[in-house]
């Protein structure tokens, strides 16, 4: 079923890495100026990392936090596993609240932290090599996850234009993408003609990231900014809207970049399919509905400034980073173990055997 390895669908190197005691990460606020590496060397500088979005897109965030644990496994100084265990809960704690609405993220980290507790009485080296080792494969099945998303994706979505908001391509996860991995096998197989951008205000992750590698790999797109795309859809030149996420609930409502809603019920209003694509670490099925999700407000400069530009009064604003789609918006949820259609609730049960 998988057609394509990632090295044939992007020229992209992987957003997230570990190297020799470094988390390396393409700075996604050089972007689209300069495409750099940065190496980063503590945990405090992962958490800063995360919280100015030089590292941004739920799964990337995840692996980001993953790495930072293995950061800390790597570099402690600890005597003994009593003063290990402290600096790793700190590490945990810190990485914890950098950001609040990502699920990817507590999930990345609760994977490692279960498998300490599970070893604690193994010796620290062993635990050392685990914590790595589990951040390894936390993101080395991101990119397998994305691959799986991007076929099946490929399979259901009309040939045609698609429009995407925000990234959720491989800057967005540590490789290829879940929108992003879904684009690239359509362009491989003739089925994706045009890609619609939107600009992505306040923060612009279309109009700096997702136009910017889009680009770099040949795919056709033009950038619109975010209040032409109910014209462009009236004008009947849209065939599918595919957005990430950054937590599904257990009804199918989600959150997402801040203006996916209005994208949403304009989808609906025009009969255009609205998927999101998003991997299981996406799901949160504790919360029954989109109601309970936390959303982070983000400082008022990312709204009061363009590009560094001032372009506000010094007023009061509102910014919500996120905002939530309720389920009954969606057609489908492309996740890596297939689509999944409604009545989610009982779909997504299924789908997760709970
Ligand atoms: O604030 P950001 O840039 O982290 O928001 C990113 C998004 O909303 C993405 O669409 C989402 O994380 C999915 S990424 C595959």
């Amino acid at each position: 079923m998988m057609r394509y390895k990632p090295e044939e669908l992007t020229k992209l190197p992987r957003s997230v890495q570990f190297k020799s005691g470094k988390v390396i990460l393409i700075d996604q606020l050089l972007l689209p100026r300069e495409f750099k590496l940065v190496e980063i060397g503590s945990v405090r500088e992962v958490a800063r990392a995360i919280k100015t979005l030089q590292v941004r897109g739920a799964p990337a965030i995840g692996a980001t936090a993953a790495y930072g644990l293995a950061l800390l496994a790597e570099k402690s100084r600890a005597k003994n596993k009593d003063e290990f265990f402290d600096e790793f809960f700190e590490a945990y704690d810190v990485l914890k609240k950098t950001r609040p609405t990502a699920v990817n993220l507590f999930w990345a980290l609760n994977r490692v932290k279960n498998l300490v507790e599970e070893h604690r009485e193994d010796s620290l080296d062993e635990i050392r090599s685990l914590i790595v080792g589990e951040a390894h494969k936390i993101a080395d099945e991101d990119v397998e996850a994305n691959l799986r998303m991007g076929h099946f994706g490929a399979e259901i979505l009309p040939e045609g234009n698609v429009l995407t908001h925000c990234n959720a391509g491989s800057l967005a996860t540590v490789h290829l993408g879940t929108v992003g991995a879904v684009l690239r096998v359509m362009q491989k197989e003739g089925k994706l003609n045009l890609l619609w951008v939107d600009e992505t205000r306040p923060v612009l992750q279309g109009a700096r990231l997702s136009a910017w590698e889009y680009n770099y790999d040949g795919i056709p797109l033009k950038l619109i900014s975010d209040n032409m795309a109910g014209f462009v859809m009236q004008q009947g030149k849209v065939d599918a809207i595919i957005v990430g996420a950054d937590r599904i609930v257990a009804n199918g409502d989600f959150a997402n970049k801040i203006g996916t809603y209005s994208l949403a019920v304009l989808a609906k209003e025009h009969g255009i399919p609205f998927f999101t694509v998003a991997p299981l670490s996406t799901i949160d099925m504790s919360l029954k509905s989109g109601k309970e999700i936390p959303i982070e407000e983000r400082p008022k400069e990312e709204i009061l400034t363009c590009g560094g530009c001032r372009i506000a009064p010094d007023v009061d604003v509102y910014n919500p980073a996120f905002d939530v789609t309720p389920h009954k918006y969606l057609t489908g949820i492309i996740t890596d173990r297939g689509v999944v259609y409604p009545p989610f609730e009982r779909n997504l049960k299924k789908l997760l055997k709970v």
